[in-house]
């Protein structure tokens, strides 16, 4: 059911913000909703450790920077599928990292990977799958639509993924139901990704029930390893895959997102190009010349991912021996730059000090310490779990990266790079274990 607004009234002593009855019920996103706080926080002169929002601190690369000036004066309308030499560079993106075909003629720039989850779930009337915990704007995004969301309840014990037992469980209860199911790995908010035989399987139930699968492949790049795989290998034939240049390319506000269709998929995508063409009508023209260049071959940007992933996989685990340390434990992240700790083990003491769930948590960590995390509940409504998620963002990402340049390309980062380097984080995370230990 879509609904629509109504206009009504104002009168003057009505509050202007919302909780007008004609108005949808939604909440500012969580994260945005914790960055406003933190700037609160901060004007009345509170150190803070930014740790809630999910934003990559890496520079663009250079090249993809200078390509952007140089188009600078590009100022038409584009084709609202996307600039043609774009779509080819990123089905040439798809063969080079994942050998997977796709078509120039198949994928559909939109302004954020975001927008273009937004359209699919638009036009496309199925239920929406995903598991908790999740990144927090999918099922918004399908309550606006009005669209039914089922949550796979995903386990610590495995790494809080979608179980392919559960997907089987929950489709069989009705065969022939319209289905989106999004994959995102590695995931927004663990740091987990999928190994290949999960993907194969998921893939299998995903194929039987006939389930239209987008594989959220934004932190792909940013696998710590370099190895991530995609399940479009596996499902072909019924997998969207999602891209785009907000987080390997360090350029979140440039606003630029891909999706690649099988030529199955292919109606589909000509629904979502025609809603496009009256909402968006194109993707900024000069961001869209510039990443050809990001997703064309290009050593610069292997060159950076390299020392990317090296800084985040080194971060990553110092800050997971750090949390070890206050006996909470979890497995090492995969990729992206979050962690999902559960602090369930401090359970009993929060309880006493009237902390139940994420939230207060979060709530009283960030007063307390000036640390911002967001609370588990945010990507898992119905979990009860202390859970938060953890952006270890909060560092100088050109600095760092210059760093890592100087050291020696093949090696580990040397030990104290961490300490050197993020200072706040080092801060952050001692002043959560002095927090922890005296509870
Ligand atoms: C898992 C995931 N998917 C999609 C997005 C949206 O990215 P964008 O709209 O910037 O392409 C984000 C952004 O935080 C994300 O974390």
């Amino acid at each position: 059911m879509v609904l629509f607004l109504i206009p009504m009234k104002l009168s003057k002593d009505q509050p202007q913000l919302n909780l007008n009855p004609t108005v949808r019920g939604i909440k500012p996103s969580a994260t945005l909703a914790i960055n406003e706080r933190c700037q609160q926080l901060q004007k009345e002169g509170k150190e803070i450790f930014r740790l809630g929002l999910g934003q990559s601190p890496f520079p663009v690369p250079e090249s993809v920077v200078e390509t952007l000036r140089k188009n600078a004066y590009q100022k038409d309308y584009l084709a609202v599928k996307g600039l043609l030499s774009l779509r080819e560079a990123v089905a040439g993106f798809n063969f080079r990292t994942q050998k997977i075909e796709t078509l120039p003629d198949n994928i559909l720039i939109g302004p954020g990977s975001k927008e273009l989850i937004f359209l699919l779930q638009l036009v496309y009337n199925g239920d929406l799958i995903i598991p908790t915990p999740s990144w927090v704007s999918y099922s918004p995004q399908a309550r606006i639509i009005g669209r039914n969301v089922q949550w796979v309840k995903a386990r610590e014990d495995n790494f809080w993924r979608m179980s392919y037992l559960d997907l089987e469980e929950l489709c069989q209860k009705d065969p022939d139901r319209p289905r989106i199911v999004i994959l995102n790995y590695p995931s927004n908010p663990t740091g987990y990704t999928y190994p290949i035989e999960r993907l194969k399987l998921l893939a299998d139930v995903a194929r039987k029930y006939r389930v239209i699968l987008v594989s959220d492949e934004i932190y792909g790049l940013l696998h710590h390893q370099g190895q991530h795989v995609s399940i479009a290998r596996f499902y072909p034939e019924g997998t969207i895959i999602s891209n785009g240049l907000s987080k390997w390319c360090g350029a979140g506000g440039w606003r630029l997102g891909t999706f690649s269709f099988p030529p199955e998929l292919d109606w589909l995508m000509k629904a979502m190009a025609a809603v496009a063409s009256e909402t968006y009508t194109s993707t900024s023209a000069p961001i869209q010349y510039a990443a050809v260049t990001a997703f064309n071959e290009n050593p610069e940007i292997d060159h950076y991912l390299h020392h990317v992933r090296r800084v985040l996989r080194t971060i990553a685990r110092d800050l997971h021996e750090r949390l070890n340390n206050m006996n909470v434990e979890l497995p090492l992240p995969h990729g992206a730059f979050y962690m999902f700790p559960n602090f369930d083990i401090y359970r009993e003491k929060l309880v006493a000090k009237g902390i139940t769930d994420s939230v207060g948590l979060c709530e009283r960590i960030l007063e307390d310490t000036g640390i911002a995390m967001l609370p588990g509940k945010d990507f898992a409504p119905e979990g009860n779990e202390l859970t938060a998620r953890i952006a270890y963002v909060d560092f100088d990402g050109k600095e760092i990266l210059a760093a890592a340049m100087r050291t020696v390309f093949n090696h580990g980062l040397p030990d104290s790079f961490v300490t050197d380097h993020c200072p706040k984080l080092v801060k952050a995370f001692d002043n959560l274990g002095s927090w922890f230990d005296k509870l």
